[in-house]
């Protein structure tokens, strides 16, 4: 058995403690918004938290959540409720296309903001550099994060791709 909490509720899964942790929440868990894309920890869609710091899941084995909080997109909210300030940023910066990458976007995103309330676009790129948009919605992504920062403001200017 392994026991972690995962989004803030504890839980025990019977599986082989090499299992990616990916694997755990999707099928054990039924937790859905996590991403399988590459599975070589090289894109950045299964993207969660382990004690507050993005992981990539696919690579990472449960293991290594023993005793541990991980945390997806499915359990990210914001207060009473409502949006998490970085999906509300998100959808005011109409940041998806086909949407594959996103909630690993998200999730680093949230976890550089936790860290750094007022990045820089450098800082940005090098905290989302492990997340890949094949649709190249790079500008967005930037975009949203300084929104959700209180940086830049959700006026309806043009954003580039
Ligand atoms: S699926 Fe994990 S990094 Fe691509
Ligand atoms: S929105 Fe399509 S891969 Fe990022």
């Amino acid at each position: 058995m392994t026991k972690f909490e995962i989004n803030g509720k504890p839980v025990e899964v019977a599986v082989d403690p090499a299992t990616p942790i990916l694997w755990v929440v999707r099928e054990q868990l039924g937790l859905n918004g996590t991403k399988f894309g590459c599975g070589i920890a090289q894109c950045g869609a299964c993207t969660v938290h382990l004690e507050g710091k993005p992981i990539r899941s696919c690579s990472t084995p449960v293991s290594q959540a023993e005793g541990k909080s991980v945390s997806t997109i499915d359990g990210l909210k914001g207060e009473d409720g409502k949006l998490h300030r970085v999906q509300q940023a998100w959808i005011e910066a109409q940041v998806p296309q086909c949407g594959y990458c996103q909630s690993g976007q998200i999730m680093s995103a949230v976890a550089l903001l936790e860290k750094n309330p007022n990045p820089s676009d450098e800082q940005i790129n090098a905290a989302m550099a492990g997340n890949v948009c094949r649709c190249g919605m790079y500008g967005r992504i930037r975009k949203a994060i300084k929104m959700a920062a209180g940086i830049e403001t959700s006026e309806h200017e043009a954003v580039e791709a």
